[in-house]
């Protein structure tokens, strides 16, 4: 048995710690618009949900580590517009994710560096990304400094969904969906086909 009690670690062994305990990670993959409007993509596995009524959705977005650089585009996007756009990523669409992680200016668009077509939103400013199956339209309800992240939490105002991508129940078909996810570092893809599931203990 290791123990650590988190005061006594470096950086790096607690970040390693959390990334590799905290498995899988889901990706949300943020579409955002700065004030000069620049659109901006980048995929976020600090993601989960945060309450279903109203439905809420949080990700935690690092901060830089000197004062001197500048914050994420996707937070100073979001800190701007009071909004987002959450897409899911797929198995299919990896390439255009990687490239979408690029640090740029945030005056170069995102999309276009990242293969991707954009399609307009219903309620907020930035747009979805065309080829996600499932896009959430959030508006910011919260944002609050944690450490060395900021955590945002968006309320989710519009839900859109592919073709196909749910059944005649309104649930996801996940064989549809294909979501991408993380490891500590690696990705993974869920196939529907071979999740087993697991039976609760007999004992
Ligand atoms: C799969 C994946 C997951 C990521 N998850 C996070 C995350 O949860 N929080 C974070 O701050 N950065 C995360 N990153 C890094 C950001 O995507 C990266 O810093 C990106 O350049 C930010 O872009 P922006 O400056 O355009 O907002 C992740 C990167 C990848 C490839």
């Amino acid at each position: 048995l290791a123990s650590f009690s988190a005061a006594e670690l470096d950086a790096r062994s607690t970040y390693r710690f959390l990334i590799g305990s905290v498995v899988p990670r889901p990706i949300a993959w943020v579409s955002t618009v700065s004030e000069n409007g620049g659109r901006n993509i980048a995929p976020f596995s600090f993601f989960t949900v945060a309450s279903t009524a109203p439905p809420m959705l949080c990700i935690s977005i690092g901060l830089p580590e000197s004062p001197k650089k500048s914050i994420k585009d996707t937070l100073q996007g979001i800190e701007e517009t009071r909004e987002f756009v959450v897409n899911i990523a797929t198995v299919d669409l990896l390439d255009e994710l990687v490239a979408s992680a690029a640090v740029l200016p945030i005056d170069v668009d995102e999309f276009a560096f990242s293969g991707l077509t954009s399609a307009a939103s219903d309620l907020v400013l930035p747009p979805r990304i065309a080829a996600a199956p499932i896009s959430m339209e959030c508006v910011l309800y919260d944002s609050v400094k944690l450490g060395t992240d900021v955590l945002v939490i968006g309320e989710v105002v519009r839900f859109h969904f592919r073709e196909g991508v749910l059944d005649e129940n309104l649930r996801v078909r996940l064989g549809v969906l294909r979501p991408l996810g993380r490891l500590a570092g690696p990705y993974f893809a869920t196939e529907f086909n071979s999740v087993k599931e697991v039976p609760p203990s007999t004992q």
